[in-house]
């Protein structure tokens, strides 16, 4: 009895151990990576934080527009390691770490998973690693950059396979150079209007430096002498509409915004009452 205790102790502190040495690990390559940081901007510094309650992973997952919880029975997995690794190559996102049963539990864990929170279709993505032989940092990275959906989401080959699956059908992607002296101005301000349409549409920034946006910009017919400007598409039907922008301004994007929805709703309560007609006939 108190050999198997003692047992036990010894292997959770093994594990901790584990633990530990990963996280400064961790700690050290993203520091590595981006050399000495500046006090007090810790932005860009990987976090990884271990959740042990479910009071704190609530307040975590809240805390971001988008972050990542690894879910483990138990943190000398090969998948838990994996999931470390891939960790300090994405510096952008928050990562939370849990073993904890009663907080696996409490979010209808069952098998290890790797959940992505996000804020602005208000949406939990999960991926149940089930066999531990089909997953690695790079799979796990690929997941993690494909459902990363923001307030703004800077479209590319990965976000865009993220963006599609979205249950929000309403895409406005807003085509702009990011090395204007004005983007920065422009981002606060498509992303205050964004946030009007949480749930409604997706707000897509599209740089039009990107040879690889060249096809998106010619989809809408634009021309760069015309940015920045905006499209609205709606995927089911790809019906869309363009708007030219001197600037970018909260009140401008609100109106085309609404229009458009105003004008897809009346369509679909066309299409539903022809439906009912032609039933009832
Ligand atoms: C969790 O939060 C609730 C309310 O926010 C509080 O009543 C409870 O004591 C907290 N539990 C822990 C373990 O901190
Ligand atoms: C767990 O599942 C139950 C039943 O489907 C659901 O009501 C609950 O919201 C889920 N919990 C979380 C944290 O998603
Ligand atoms: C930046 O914005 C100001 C005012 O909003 C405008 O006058 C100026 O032309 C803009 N610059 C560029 C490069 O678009």
């Amino acid at each position: 009895m108190a050999s198997s205790q003692k047992g036990r102790a010894m292997e959770i502190s093994i594990s901790q151990g584990f633990l530990v040495f990963l996280f400064s690990w961790v700690f050290l390559l993203g520091y590595a990576e981006k050399g000495p940081m500046p006090q007090g901007t810790s932005e860009d510094v990987n976090e990884l934080v271990l959740l042990e309650d479910v009071n704190a992973t609530d307040a975590f997952i809240k805390a971001a527009e988008v972050v990542v919880v690894g879910f483990f029975q138990d943190s000398e997995l090969p998948e838990a390691s994996e999931f470390l690794t891939m960790v300090q190559s994405v510096q952008d996102v928050p990562f939370g770490f849990c073993t904890s049963s009663s907080v696996l539990s409490y979010y209808n864990v069952t098998v290890n998973t790797v959940s992505l929170f996000r804020v602005v279709d208000n949406k939990r993505q999960d991926l149940e690693i089930r066999n531990s032989k089909e997953i690695d940092a790079t799979k796990l990275r690929r997941f993690v950059r494909i459902n990363e959906l923001r307030w703004v989401t800077e479209y590319n080959s990965l976000t865009a396979v993220g963006l599609f699956s979205s249950m929000v059908e309403t895409h406005l992607l807003l085509f702009t150079d990011k090395s204007s002296p004005n983007h920065t101005e422009r981002m606060d301000k498509y992303r205050e209007a964004a946030q009007l349409f949480q749930g409604k549409i997706l707000f897509i920034l599209v740089d039009s430096r990107a040879k690889a946006n060249d096809r998106v910009l010619s989809y809408f017919h634009l021309k760069k002498s015309q940015l920045p400007a905006v499209a609205v598409y709606h995927t089911p039907d790809e019906e869309q509409d363009v708007l030219p922008l001197g600037e970018v301004s909260v009140e401008a994007l609100k109106d085309f915004c609404n229009r458009f929805l105003q004008r897809k709703h009346v369509k679909d309560n066309h299409k539903l009452e022809d439906k009912v007609f032609k039933q009832e006939l």
